[in-house]
């Protein structure tokens, strides 16, 4: 491996030899023909395994709810009584703020998002949908899929920037001083991909914020509540009790699920909100369905049993893939540690690791990349639009390869970050010298 300090400083010279070494390294790996895959942040095989007891619950002879209910018939809305109270604490609530729906968050998101366009929310005068350009701030980086909710619904998406304890507080308050502003996507704990969590004063600030649009919503999803990477169990503030505490009791909606916990395509998902938020929620999605999956309700009970089953569940994901963040980051640092071309997270918990590099070198990162066989998250799909104004920052999800397909791969892109950079450099030296001569 080629040893490298900090590229920015040196020589013409220098530079071009490094770039001749470092193409030559790059050469070989492509020679290998690698197919490898760091792109979305799905739970590998061994962790879906982990629930496979799921597949026989509840049986073919006990599939009635405590309260005697047939879990294979219609109706239960809000979700049975024990897998609410079993979800309960997870989001931070009482067992009556909580609707369980099916299997993805994200579309109950979305069903939040087009019911507010179209019938308005508790605390608005008018559907969201009347605002002439409704808008709504997304932290960056962040998650490609809940910008393409609000972009699809035609929000005017404004990004504000992630500082390490959540959003930019100071411009969360400006921007939502508009009437315009209808929400923000938040992301509080582990977040994708910076694995930031929101400090209690950022959520405080959120809580009590004046804003322009009364019916202004928090998207508080805290899909990696449980997801910890080490052995300390992070906790965020409880937004419902700090908004409910500002006077503010229905600003918040928060999301959650069981997909990276059980099956990512098979598990539960969560709405948890104030009394009024729950009715309206309720009111809506009772027009949409008779009611919900109660057999993969009543079997999540049965699995997880309680609280403490939860957190044992967790441990055992966190033993599969605490591994192959180390991976990640121990291939990061060797190659590119006191270079100076490239900064990453070390997350504590959540799926992804986030790499910001020499600004205009993420999409020349991820085509050598595919070129060499590993697939990483398109440049620029933590902004909205998939478009980074700087070409900065690079997502990896180290979950689900095989950790020796992690390591290869996070060699393969940490070798890239650096050809790029030393690309970009030698370039900027060669421009410099032609003006100069
Ligand atoms: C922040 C965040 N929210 C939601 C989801 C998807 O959740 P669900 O499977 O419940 O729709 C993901 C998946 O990567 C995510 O990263």
């Amino acid at each position: 491996m080629v040893t490298v300090t900090r590229i920015i400083d040196s020589k013409t010279e220098d530079l071009r030899a490094l770039r001749s070494q470092v193409r030559a390294e790059y050469e070989g790996f492509r020679a290998r023909k690698l197919a490898l895959d760091m792109t979305r942040g799905k739970p590998s095989p061994e962790q879906l395994d982990l629930a496979n007891a799921l597949l026989a619950l509840p049986g073919e002879r006990d599939f009635f709810s405590q309260a005697k209910e047939d879990v294979r018939n219609y109706g239960g809305l809000q979700g049975l009584a024990e897998a609410r109270a079993l979800f309960a604490p997870m989001l931070g609530v009482t067992p009556d703020r909580i609707v369980i729906g099916n299997n993805a968050s994200l579309a109950m998101m979305n069903d939040c998002i087009v019911w507010a366009l179209l019938k308005g929310v508790p605390g608005g005068t008018a559907p969201w949908s009347q605002t002439p350009q409704p808008a709504f701030l997304c932290p960056v980086p962040g998650y490609d899929r809940h910008f393409m909710i609000t972009e699809e619904y035609g929000f005017r998406l404004i990004p504000v920037p992630l500082n390490g304890n959540g959003p930019d507080m100071d411009k969360v308050e400006e921007l939502a001083a508009d009437p315009a502003v209808k929400g923000i996507w938040c992301i509080p704990k582990y977040s994708n991909p910076t694995g930031e969590i929101y400090s209690p004063e950022t959520s405080q600030r959120l809580a009590a914020m004046r804003t322009g649009a009364p019916d202004f919503r928090i998207f508080w999803d805290n899909a990696y509540t449980v997801h910890h990477l080490t052995p300390r169990r992070h906790e965020v503030a409880n937004i419902l009790e700090l908004c409910e505490k500002a006077e503010n009791p229905d600003r918040a909606f928060v999301f959650a699920s069981t997909s990276k916990v059980t099956f990512a395509g098979a598990g539960l998902a969560f709405f948890a909100s104030s009394a009024a938020n729950v009715r309206w929620y309720l009111g809506l999605a009772g027009k949409r369905t008779i009611g919900p999956d109660k057999v993969n309700q009543l079997r999540h009970v049965r699995f997880l049993k309680n609280e403490d089953g939860l957190l044992r569940h967790m441990d055992a994901h966190r033993a599969l893939i605490a591994p192959k963040f180390d991976a990640t980051i121990a291939a990061l640092e060797a190659r590119l540690g006191g270079t100076g071309v490239a900064k990453w997270t070390k997350p504590e918990g959540g799926y992804f690791i986030s790499v910001d590099v020499v600004d205009g070198t993420a999409r020349r990162i991820v085509e050598l990349a595919k070129e060499a066989g590993v697939a990483i998250t398109p440049a620029g799909a933590t902004w909205p639009h998939g478009r980074d104004p700087y070409d900065r920052t690079l997502r990896l999800a180290p979950t689900y390869p095989s950790l020796g397909d992690v390591r290869a791969a996070s060699e393969v892109v940490a070798l890239c970050i650096l050809l790029a950079a030393v690309e970009k450099q030698c370039e900027s030296q060669e421009k410099k010298a032609a003006h100069e001569s």
